[in-house]
């Protein structure tokens, strides 16, 4: 059986812990991205970790290069994330499709083609719109009504999916995380609390710019959540699954008073502003507890804390990547 894993968009945020939670348990991560700056994968492996994984460079809006490269991989899954997020997709809404939607069903045909056992992709809490006020958190079940191109992307993901289990039997799973925080967040609609803690480091001001509760997820435990689900399939068996993650529901003002406890220097550099975000403050996660019950839950504090502790030595090392942060 192969440990091979094929991993789009892997040189960003989530990818780059999905790479390193596989290369330290000895399995082989084979990388498909556009970019080709492996700098947030540095950021979490030493050399001899990083020189383990596989480089491939290649666009998921092309067919033949996905099938090739899966091909060559002949992976025991595919962790499908590479995307474009919520403020690309509102600046090019033609591009975001083509990404988003044609190149997720790219990796369904490559997985039909090359026969690989199941593909686990990247939805989003964005396929959900706001909610009422004090509306229960949403479930798998509830209604979606997405408010920006990129949640209705993700939707369409969803369906492409169910399409493909139905007609191919090809089983996969969409995870759909909410604020993902932790070293390597440092672009899209909710990656302002990860820059305020590295601004916090440099001691420097940030403002976040949305304000209001959200469902906080420490990158570590959604890369395993991915990997988890790469590896076997959920209780109930295959299908075009879908399921919630859900980690620390935490107005953002006590994330600011958490990365000060944590870090006292930054006392009164760190503030919100703007409204709060598209998406329901809170999922229900039930589903995805039941069917992978040994799921990681980091605590706030110790994700929070370990975030600043990892900048603070690439800071220290001369290596700390600022070009999230304002000038
Ligand atoms: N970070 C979050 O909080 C969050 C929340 C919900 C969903 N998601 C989804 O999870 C996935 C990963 O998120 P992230 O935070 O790691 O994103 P990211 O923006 O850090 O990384 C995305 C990666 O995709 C690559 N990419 C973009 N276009 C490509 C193309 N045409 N071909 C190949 N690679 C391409 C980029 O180069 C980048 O390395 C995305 O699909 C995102 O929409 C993220």
């Amino acid at each position: 059986m192969s440990n091979t894993y094929f991993v789009t968009g892997a040189l960003g945020c989530i990818g780059a812990w999905v790479v390193k939670h596989l290369v330290e348990r000895g399995d082989v991560p084979y990388v498909f991205d556009l970019d080709a700056d492996p700098r947030r994968i540095r950021d979490l492996l030493d050399e001899q970790t990083f020189a383990r994984v596989h480089f491939v460079e290649g666009d998921i809006t092309d067919q033949t290069a996905v099938t090739k490269a899966v091909d060559k991989a002949q992976p025991k899954a595919i962790v499908h994330l590479a995307g474009l997020q919520v403020p690309f997709c509102k600046k090019d809404p033609a591009l975001g499709a083509k990404v988003n939607v044609l190149g997720t069903v790219h990796l369904f045909e490559a997985q039909k083609a090359v026969r690989v056992p199941r593909l686990v992709y990247a939805s989003s809490a964005a396929v959900f719109g706001p909610g009422e006020d004090g509306a229960a958190a949403p479930d798998e079940n509830s209604l979606c009504e997405p408010t920006t191109h990129y949640g209705v992307y993700k939707r369409a993901n969803e369906g492409t999916a169910r399409i493909y289990w139905q007609d191919d039997q090809l089983p996969s799973v969409g995870l759909r995380p909410l604020t993902v925080y932790g070293v390597g967040r440092d672009q899209g609609l909710t990656s302002g609390p990860t820059t305020a803690m590295k601004a916090a480091v440099l001691g420097r001001k940030h403002t976040i710019g949305f304000t209001g509760s959200t469902d906080f997820h420490y990158v570590a435990d959604t890369a395993a959540a991915f990997v988890h689900c790469a590896d076997a399939a959920p209780k109930g068996g295959d299908g075009a699954r879908i399921y919630n993650l859900h980690g620390d529901t935490v107005a953002v003002a006590d994330i600011v008073a958490t990365i000060e406890r944590l870090h006292p220097a930054a006392k009164g550099l760190l503030t919100a502003a703007g409204n709060a975000l598209p998406i329901p403050p809170q999922l229900d996660g039930a589903a995805i507890a039941h069917d992978y019950p040994s799921l990681p839950h980091t605590s706030l504090d110790a994700g929070i804390g370990e975030t600043l502790r990892r900048f603070g030595e690439l800071h220290a090392e001369g290596r700390l990547d600022t070009r999230d942060l304002p000038t």
